[in-house]
């Protein structure tokens, strides 16, 4: 199966780096939010973005208006209906991301196969409230999705080799680099990330080092090119604890159980680059 015509359902950081993604790569995207707002303001987002590697000169005018023309606003899910491949980028709930997929299974065509951008949740719960869990995977981007070239194509028990192999196709096409995982929380990525994340924050509680000072050792002692805290801060704060408790729901091991202080941040409202505060702040 080709996928041409890809829908996008959420709006926020990884809804709008994927559609970016896919419409780059010659895909037709519809983007669906669920609110006409939000979904008109990613648009306007991508138009500002492409105009910014106009100016860098990585893109031409006409390049940037082929991309700009290929994408789709809308808040109605019906018109996701002739979509190939449907990427969910909703908010890290499992609940809500059922209801999704139950709502998405009604109204997009037989054929088109629905797939998650979760960062550790099961997959095959999903799958499981559809008529076509053979169709249902997971594609996990990593953020930001215009910049990072992995992708992990997610295994459910219940998928086909053929929704695998499609899946992993258009991860290719999009330029990106897939790698096939079965469905455990967290896949590869996170599952060995987020331990190191989640003793970052113990570490700076337990006053061991400065907030800077271990962001600094971890950029210069292990050539990482961001440092835990401020990685953190970018993926935001409440994604990251819900994949810690993602993990610990599923292993109940305690490198994953989610240092209270993180949580404590998550209550304040304090999630990082989105909300211009978390272990750094960007209201300047
Ligand atoms: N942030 C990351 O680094 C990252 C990386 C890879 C994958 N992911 C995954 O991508 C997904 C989206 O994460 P994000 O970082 O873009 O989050 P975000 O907070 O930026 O955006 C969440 C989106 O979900 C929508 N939403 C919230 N509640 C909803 C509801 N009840 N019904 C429908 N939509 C709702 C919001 O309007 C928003 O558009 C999550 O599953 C997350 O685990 C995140």
């Amino acid at each position: 199966m080709t996928i041409k015509r890809v829908g996008i359902v959420g709006s926020g950081i990884m809804g709008s780096g994927i559609a970016e993604v896919a419409a780059k790569s010659g895909h037709d995207v519809v983007l669906r939010s669920r609110k006409r707002d939000s979904a008109d303001a990613m648009v306007a987002a991508l138009a500002k973005s492409l105009a910014k590697q106009v100016e860098r000169g990585k893109l031409t005018d006409d390049e940037s208006t082929a991309i700009r023309d290929r994408v789709t606003a809308t808040a109605n899910l019906h018109e996701l209906a002739d979509c190939d491949l449907v990427i969910e980028s909703v908010v890290e709930d499992l609940g809500v991301k059922k209801e999704l997929f139950k709502e998405l299974d009604l109204v997009v065509k037989d054929s088109a196969i629905l797939a998650s951008n979760t960062s550790t949740l099961a997959v095959v719960e999903m799958a499981m409230v559809t008529d076509r869990p053979d169709k249902v995977c997971g594609v996990h981007f990593f953020n930001p999705a215009p910049m990072m070239s992995l992708v992990e194509v997610v295994r459910p028990l219940t998928a086909s080799d053929e929704t695998i192999d499609a899946v992993s196709a258009f991860a290719s096409a999009c330029g990106k680099d897939p790698v096939e995982v079965k469905d455990r929380a967290g896949f590869i990525v996170n599952a060995l990330l987020f331990p190191y994340l989640n003793n970052a924050v113990r570490m700076l509680e337990n006053g061991t080092a400065s907030r800077d000072d271990i962001d600094t050792a971890m950029k210069g002692g292990c050539n990482f090119p961001m440092g835990p805290l401020a990685l953190l801060d970018l993926v935001g704060l409440d994604t990251s604890l819900s994949i810690l408790d993602a993990l610990y729901d599923e292993f109940r091991d305690p490198n994953y159980a989610a240092v209270p202080a993180l949580r404590r941040m998550v209550t304040a409202g304090q999630l990082g680059r989105k909300t211009k505060s978390g272990f750094f702040d960007y209201n300047r």
